[in-house]
């Protein structure tokens, strides 16, 4: 066998479907990529149209196979809307990758209800509720792999994790909830935890370079995280290389967590 063919057997998604929520922007945007360029074929679902079709075109360009859903996944029927027309492109997914999130940040006791609702709905109900709508299919299906995308504030406080931190903490446990409900039947479910990554979602912090710069100096890798790192360990997890790996958190934070 030689090198190809070995690394396409552990590796290759190849006639896999895939759904990424959040897939139009940061890590989410480099995930899809990574997925549709190893072979799966990829919708990818978030609200703004324009920064959809623009990640859709770049990966069909590329020769991949790719289109994207419009959806608001901050309410019950914007979800089971967006799963379904998501899911009548290619077919029921074999893997899901929750990627979708926003980050509110008031300090804790200045939390109003709104705050915490909608941090909630995006950031934990979605994945839960795509997980209630595709793992059951997956498990029958005996293959499936579940990628949620937490923070290092599921693991411990800091930079004012006030309700984010919340929703993440669920969402690992969430993970673990769906790895005890379906490993058995080929259905794995994992995080990847970034630590602080150069994307839009946190636009404002870096426009500060001394924050930036900190930051970066935190990491043992010697830099800030940038959304393509996360194209090996999504492509792993999403694999067959992957099947003896469920209910972990896979830190992507150039060691940030563990300095
Ligand atoms: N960047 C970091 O340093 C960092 C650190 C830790 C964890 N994370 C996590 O990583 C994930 C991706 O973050 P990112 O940095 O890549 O952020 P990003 O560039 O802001 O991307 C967020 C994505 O989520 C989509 N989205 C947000 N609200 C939505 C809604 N209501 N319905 C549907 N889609 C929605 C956005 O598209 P639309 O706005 O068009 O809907 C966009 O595609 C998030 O879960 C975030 O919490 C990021």
């Amino acid at each position: 066998m030689n090198a190809h063919t070995y690394l396409s057997h552990l590796f290759s998604l190849d006639g896999r479907v895939a759904l990424v929520t959040g897939g139009s922007s940061g890590i989410g945007r480099a995930v899809a990529g990574a997925l549709a360029r190893a072979g799966a074929s990829v919708v990818i679902v978030a609200r703004r149209e324009a920064e959809l079709a623009a990640t859709a075109d770049e990966l069909l360009a590329d020769g991949c196979r790719a289109a994207w859903v419009s959806g608001d996944l901050s309410t019950r029927a914007g979800v089971r809307a967006a799963a379904e027309a998501a899911a009548g492109v290619y077919g029921e997914p074999d893997i899901l990758v929750n990627s979708a999130g926003i980050n509110l940040r008031p300090p804790m006791g200045e939390v109003g209800e709104d705050v915490w609702d909608a941090t909630m709905a995006v950031n934990l109900e979605a994945p839960f509720l795509l997980g209630e709508r595709f793992g059951p299919g997956m498990a029958e299906r005996g293959f499936g792999r579940i990628i949620h995308v937490t923070s290092q504030q599921a693991h411990r406080a800091f930079v004012r994790s006030g309700v984010y931190g919340v929703s993440k903490g669920g969402l690992e446990s969430l993970a673990r909830s769906q790895a005890e409900a379906w490993s058995s039947r080929g259905v794995t479910a994992n995080t990847l935890v970034p630590g602080f990554v150069l994307t839009p979602l946190n636009a404002r912090l870096q426009e500060d370079p001394e924050t930036v710069a900190a930051l970066a100096a935190r990491t043992m890798v010697g830099r800030n995280g940038l959304a393509d790192d996360f194209a090996g360990a999504a492509v792993f997890l999403a694999s067959g290389a992957s099947a003896y790996v469920t209910g972990q958190a896979l830190f992507v934070d150039g060691g940030l967590s563990v300095h």
